[in-house]
């Protein structure tokens, strides 16, 4: 997939950049492996805030790890406080922009009155470190305002991206055991409202554990509040103090926990930690976004994602960046709405996703040739494999040749970006997400952990812990350990394919497991599957992936059903709605097919491979060379699956 040619940051890129040409990046990465302790305790010691030192730089007994071992810190504290005593005191730290036009900037002091107060109102509602708040709000201020409250009195959040159902909600707030969830009456989304409190009540009519439900007023649409359960955030917020100190949190204190795919019909609860997690999200910051006092860093992910959480929230504003928040969609009211963002707040550090620059290019060049993008400096991409056309287009259409472009790879269980070029250092190659960062140390292995040839595909692993590395799953540290340490023993299995070529560049090849990637969201097969089989006209049912043009896969459905005279298209048509129902409207299967039987092994497990080759060759149109990847992970597939 990733083309030879190659493209080194220009001489003045390099010039200002934190670290400059292959030998900073060398020197770093060398430190980084031969003296890990060293590396990270410097960099810890440097770039946060710490209560109280750490006795140890970390402590890694397989497949368990603590950094900073006895140290104290706090991630609110590190985020706004310390930057209160310099002269980004009054800079602004989140730009907001809500889809109907309204603007907020809110200043690193502002941050941390809003902060403080609603740290107060949760602590007024009883709650204190270690217990959990469920988030589950649209993309306004208030969003990372509640994380930021939680951090600060070490109250573990779980946000929720606003586009699940309420059963997926439900099932999250049970399997946290939250006491809280902090919603909203809604937001926007394409002019419309997106209702979200009426899923929260859905939700709670099954969850004990949740005594509070704070509402804040954003749309203004009707909603209803149960007595002695809901209290308008605004009505709390009245009656608070403006301070509220932060917590010494110990450095491996549960910061919070982020629901993602596995390959059950169960979502994992990933757990972060306090003081590896923030120092992480921080120095990639530095590292990958080349990031200076003055720049205007936008990354355009939803922050119920972790691409959100890292770097929309806590990296940004560790660093005391600008970070620019948007509420709504790319294109309301009109194809250009991201461009003429970017126009108008003179954005200079630019971070989306592959499904949304393909989405860009089939819309045509008008809307970006329209505006002004020369406050651009450098390009990031996250979620997805990027294929080399859209990677050109990106180079020159937005960038206009000028911009370097950082290909970021990694996962939510990372906390981190893991591989991506350092841009004033690594010459890029579309299509490849280049070489490790610091203190990262990946490999290319068959299923015995014999690393693959050079150009050859073969399972992404990682030899040994990083800082913000996942510390377990909420409440089940076997599943952990299976999931992740088994496999490979001793090193961390990623889920991914990858191939590394003679320079060292890893190109990644998709996901080898039953998780796909739609429009970089992870989806399940096997918690479709159980959706699916909850509907009582249906028998059996197998989802895989299918390859599309823009949001690189779409979900394929294979279905049995139960004795009965079925009308084939309703019931499609019924299933699609079943499934935003179960899971989320973005989850809606894009094709169901019915059959008789599915494709079985003598054992009785579905053969997926053979239903992706089924649903893959059927649509031979388009990229071949998504097509010829495609095989790969399904080969690799096949050997995981036989095994
Ligand atoms: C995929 C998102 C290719 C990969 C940060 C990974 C990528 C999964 C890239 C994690 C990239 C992410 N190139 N594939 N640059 N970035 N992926 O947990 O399959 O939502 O395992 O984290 O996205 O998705 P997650």
């Amino acid at each position: 997939m990733a083309e030879e040619r190659t493209y080194p940051p220009s001489p003045e890129f390099v010039k200002h950049a934190h670290v400059k040409g292959m030998e900073g990046y060398r020197a770093l990465y060398k430190r980084a492996e031969e003296h890990p302790g060293e590396f990270w305790s410097e960099l810890a010691d440097k770039e946060l805030f710490w209560f109280e030192k750490w006795s140890k730089p970390f402590e890694w007994n397989p497949p368990f790890v603590k950094w900073f071992v006895g140290g104290k810190t706090n991630v609110s504290y590190n985020c706004i406080d310390r930057h209160l005593t310099t002269a980004r005191k009054n800079k602004v730290a989140i730009l907001w922009e809500g889809e109907p036009g309204d603007q907020r900037m809110i200043s690193y002091q502002e941050l941390h009155r809003l902060v403080s107060r609603f740290a107060n109102v949760l602590k007024s509602r009883g709650l204190k470190a270690g217990d959990r708040a469920i988030i589950y709000m649209p993309m306004i201020p208030e969003l990372p305002v509640a994380m930021l409250a939680c951090t600060r009195l070490g109250i573990i959040h779980s946000v929720v991206f606003g586009g699940f159902s309420a059963e997926a909600l439900k099932a999250r707030i049970q399997d946290l055991e939250a006491q809280v969830v902090i919603t909203a009456d809604g937001g926007w989304r394409r002019g419309k409202e997106v209702r979200l409190k009426p899923a929260v009540d859905d939700a709670l009519a099954d969850c004990p554990t949740v005594l509070d439900v704070i509402v804040y007023r954003r749309t203004g649409g009707a909603v209803e509040m149960k007595p002695g359960r809901d209290r308008w955030w605004h009505d709390l917020d009245e009656k608070t103090a403006e301070t509220c100190d932060a917590e010494p949190m110990d450095s491996e204190a549960p910061l919070y926990v982020l629901y993602t795919s596995g390959t059950t019909g169960k979502p994992k609860g990933i757990v972060h930690s306090s003081g590896g997690y923030l120092l992480q999200a921080h120095m990639t910051m530095k590292w990958v976004f080349d990031l200076h006092e003055e720049d205007t860093y936008w990354c355009t992910a939803d922050i119920g994602w972790v691409t959100g959480h890292s770097y929309i929230v806590y990296g940004p504003l560790s660093v005391g960046a600008t970070t620019v928040m948007y509420e709504g969609a790319p294109d309301c009211p009109q194809p250009d709405r991201f461009w003429r963002l970017i126009e108008k707040y003179r954005v200079s550090i630019f971070y989306t996703s592959p499904t949304a620059i393909r989405a860009f290019v089939r819309q045509g060049d008008q809307w970006p040739n329209a505006h002004d993008l020369s406050s651009l400096r450098l390009l990031g991409s996250v979620g997805e494999p990027i294929n080399p056309a859209a990677w050109e287009w990106y180079h020159k259409t937005i960038g206009k040749e000028r911009c370097p472009i950082v290909d970021t790879w990694w996962q939510t269980e990372t906390g981190a970006i893991m591989i991506s070029p350092l841009p004033g250092a690594v010459p890029t190659k579309p299509g490849s997400a280049t070489l490790p960062l610091p203190g990262v140390l990946p490999d290319v292995v068959d299923l015995n952990g014999k690393p693959v040839e050079l150009n050859h595909e073969g399972f992404l692993i990682i030899r040994r812990p990083w800082p913000s590395m996942l510390r377990t799953i909420w409440r089940d540290p076997k599943r952990y350990e299976e999931q992740y340490w088994k496999r490979i023993p001793g090193n961390y299995l990623t889920g991914d394919a990858a191939r590394c070529d003679s320079d060292g560049y890893f190109c990644i090849l998709g996901r080898v497991d039953d998780v796909m990637n739609v429009s970089g969201h992870r989806l399940s097969t096997m918690e479709l599957e159980s959706a699916l089989v909850r509907h009582p006209a249906v028998a059996e049912a197998a989802v895989v992936g299918k390859p599309h043009e823009i949001t690189g896969q779409s979900v394929a459905c294979f279905v049995t059903l139960k004795q009965g005279n079925w009308d084939h298209e309703q019931l499609a048509q019924d299933l699609r709605q079943w499934v935003a129902h179960e899971i989320g409207a973005f989850a809606k299967p894009e094709q169901i097919r019915f059959t008789d039987a599915l494709p079985k092994t003598r054992s009785g497990k579905i053969m997926r491979r053979l239903l992706r080759e089924i649903v893959t060759s059927n649509t031979v149109a388009g990229d071949v060379t998504t097509l010829e990847d495609l095989s790969v992970v399904t080969r690799l597939a096949a050997q995981t699956e036989e095994e």
